[in-house]
């Protein structure tokens, strides 16, 4: 048996009944990732040869979870029964018949496990050779958790579940996270021999102590509980959560991002952020952010799985998705970019300016209050206020492309599918169905009359209308 290999295994099929949940614990997410992508990317990050996570409720979601961010990776297991810990590590087992070195065992549902403390229980099994090592740990109150039980001479010999735990043993408040290491040759021999009388009436795993105890070499290193968390319920994932959410929060601020207000700012565990960015308070980061060195998003912004380039400014109150936005730009206040949008180095965009699936080449503008779909805007176009790319005729959808240098003035509909060529210019007011060629000016709206005296002329039969009216109300 080679001492550095060990293979991991995930327990992560039960159903999580009090997360009060359609959806299986362990694919609730925490900082934008599924709980149980946490354990196994600490047991790779320790070097596991082989992760292999054990599914059940839900197998086929959490199995495309699992595919999605660690491909072939991982491997799952299936428990079709939830029959107890005991039985599901059996079945995590028994998709590693032949290996012979340690196997990691840890739960689903602990997402703030570290490698270094899956690393620090694997060195402690490995320099005592021993058949089961376990973490422990204390809380001034360890209700939920299996208690550990210590003989006369201080070795850890059993575990007891919280439900059948006499009064006395309630008041242990030595801990057992649930996170193991035992020796391949020695889990086959012993998980046999585990049985189902317990309150639950379940295989626990939590009994191999006990054998391990009688049969075999037992180790514990004991470690302090924060990082070593189980998530049952939804206030502990909250709690979780945001410990997690600070720690992210601190790593960004030790690497040079000013986050002027750590209480309010959401940044997802997959965001990336460059030296010299500031982020006010109130900001949402989510998904796979990335923002470069010396941007500013400004407060009560919400990004999800956008780039920002650098020296970028995003004002306040900006919402945008799956969109990349250049360097130098300037975005906001109250701007929304939609999935698909493409703004180019130094963009202007403005309030109440929606984009979606549309391209901005660099310089180009669009300051205030237009919806821009589908669309393709060429470098330094100015696109003014009220302007709508008239995207969609109920059935499809069509593009609107404006070459370099267009001008569209203000309150101007392009019915696409239309073209505005290089160096136009688009009448404010204009409804524009046709293309329009390079350097045209195109005017699309109804001629201006004006009558003289007319208004004075309107205003008298308005008013006396409105006078008889009244007249008629008080007789
Ligand atoms: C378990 C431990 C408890 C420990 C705690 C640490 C047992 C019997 N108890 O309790 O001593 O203090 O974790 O957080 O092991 N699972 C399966 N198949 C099953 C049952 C569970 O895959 O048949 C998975 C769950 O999806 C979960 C993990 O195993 O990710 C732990 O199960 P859970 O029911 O949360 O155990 P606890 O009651 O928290
Ligand atoms: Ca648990």
């Amino acid at each position: 048996m080679s001492k550095t290999e060990f293979a991991a295994i995930v327990l992560a099929a039960g159903q999580g009944t009090r997360m009060k949940s359609q959806q299986p614990k362990v694919l609730h997410s925490l900082l934008g990732r599924p709980m149980v992508s946490y354990p196994v990317a600490a047991s790779l990050a320790a070097g596991a040869d082989r992760v292999v996570v054990v599914v059940g409720h839900g197998a086929g979601a959490v199995t495309a979870a699992l595919t999605d961010r660690f491909g072939d990776r991982v491997t799952t297991a299936l428990q079709t029964q939830q029959l107890g810990t005991g039985h599901a590590a059996q079945c995590g087992a028994s998709a590693l018949p032949r290996y012979d070195g340690y196997f990691l065992i840890l739960p689903g549902d602990c997402p703030l496990i570290t490698s270094e403390v899956l690393g620090a229980l694997l060195d402690r099994a490995r320099a005592d050779d021993s058949d089961f090592a376990m973490i422990t740990s204390s809380l001034p109150d360890a209700t939920g958790y299996g208690r550990v039980i210590r003989n006369g001479v201080g070795r850890p010999v059993a575990i007891v579940e919280e439900r059948d735990c006499t009064d006395s043993q309630r008041t242990i408040t030595e801990f057992n996270p649930g996170i193991y290491v035992v020796k391949a040759e020695f889990f086959r021999q012993e998980i046999e021999r585990l049985d189902t009388n317990n309150a639950q009436g379940e295989l626990y795993l939590t009994d191999l102590l006990a054998l391990a105890s009688k049969s075999g070499t037992v180790s514990d290193v004991h470690m302090p509980s924060n990082g070593l968390h189980g998530i049952n319920d939804r206030a502990q994932l909250v709690a979780r959560e945001r410990d997690l959410r600070m720690e992210i929060v601190h790593r960004h601020l030790g690497a040079g991002v000013t986050i002027r207000d750590p209480e309010t700012t959401f940044i997802d565990a997959d965001v990336t952020i460059e030296p010299d960015v500031t982020i006010e308070s109130g900001v949402h980061l989510r998904g796979r952010c990335h923002v470069a060195t010396g941007a500013h998003i400004d407060t009560g912004c919400v990004l999800t799985h956008v780039t920002v380039g650098a020296n970028t400014s995003v004002l306040p109150y900006t919402v945008a998705a799956e969109s990349q936005i250049g360097a130098s730009a300037r975005i906001g206040p109250f701007s929304h970019l939609r999935p698909g949008s493409e703004l180019g180095d130094e963009v202007h965009m403005g309030n109440f300016v929606e984009t979606k699936k549309t391209v901005m080449a660099r310089g180009a503008k669009a300051n205030h209050l237009a919806y821009l779909g589908d669309g393709i805007v060429g470098e330094k176009c100015n696109v003014g206020a009220g302007t709508i790319f008239c995207n969609y005729d109920g059935f499809n959808k069509h593009q609107t492309v404006l070459e370099d240098n267009v001008f569209v003035g203000s309150d101007s509909q392009l019915i696409a599918p239309v073209t505005v060529g290089r160096d136009a210019y688009v009448g404010s007011g204009s409804t524009v169905t046709q293309d329009v060629p390079a350097e045209a000016l195109a005017i699309g709206r109804a001629r201006q009359v004006n009558k003289p005296g007319l208004a004075t002329r309107l205003r008298a039969k308005l008013k006396a209308e409105r006078d008889r009216r009244k007249a008629a109300k008080s007789g």
